[in-house]
């Protein structure tokens, strides 16, 4: 039995495929795993705040107690970072944003990745045994033998960030070429459709 944190990052709401492709996966999900659990989150339509002044002080504070001017500061980060830490599976949808993460999740990306919290002070991830599916939209296609294939930083930076703090087991599946023409948006969604019913079955 697990726990899956479903979270969207599209500003978009209706017209989000990345939306809809999370909601397909976790919706079948559930069906063949009745017995697992599911958390939303929605950093796309309810942001968190990025990180300021206080936040960094009260993250690196060394005093056993914080001040009490900081004492509510993590609040919103101890929230997120509770989430990650109780559930066992992540279903993220990332759209790709000028070849990079939407600066909503990477406001997300800030608030979970703390010191003591999520990685220790010599650089170990401390979220174990968790797997990872992104599910990543993309206007154009970031493939091998493509023109942009040196274009993408999403992948490898969401790989590095989340490495750091653990998560190695992570699946990409991509929804790409939206925006180049109907033919070629249409066997790409396919494509990410059938991965996504594999992924029901071997994940
Ligand atoms: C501000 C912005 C930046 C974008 N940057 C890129 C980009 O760098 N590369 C790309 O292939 N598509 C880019 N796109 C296209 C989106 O990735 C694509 O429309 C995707 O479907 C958005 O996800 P959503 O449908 O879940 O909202 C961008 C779109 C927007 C609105």
């Amino acid at each position: 039995m697990s726990h899956v944190l479903h979270l969207d990052s599209s500003p978009r709401g209706s017209r989000s495929i990345s939306r809809a492709l999370t909601q397909e996966f976790v919706s079948n999900w559930v069906k063949h795993h009745p017995q697992d659990t599911v958390t939303y989150r929605d950093v796309g339509k309810r942001p968190v705040p990025p990180v300021n002044e206080s936040w960094v002080a009260a993250a690196f504070n060394k005093s056993e107690v914080l001040p009490v001017e900081l004492a509510d500061v993590l609040q919103i980060s101890d929230e997120l970072i509770d989430e990650v830490v109780n559930a066992d599976r992540y279903v993220f949808g990332i759209p790709m944003y000028n070849f990079s993460v939407p600066a909503n999740f990477k406001a997300y990306i800030d608030q979970v990745v703390r010191i003591n919290r999520t990685f220790t002070p010599t650089w170990e991830g401390l979220l174990k045994r968790k797997k990872m599916l992104i599910i990543s939209t993309r206007g154009s296609s970031y493939a091998a033998g493509t023109d942009l294939v040196n274009y993408d930083f999403q992948e490898p930076y969401l790989r590095t960030v989340f490495g750091f703090i653990g998560v190695r087991d992570i699946t990409f599946i991509y929804a790409e070429n939206l925006n180049e023409g109907e033919e070629a948006r249409r066997r790409s969604l396919a494509q990410a459709r059938d991965l996504i019913q594999q992924m029901i079955t071997t994940w």
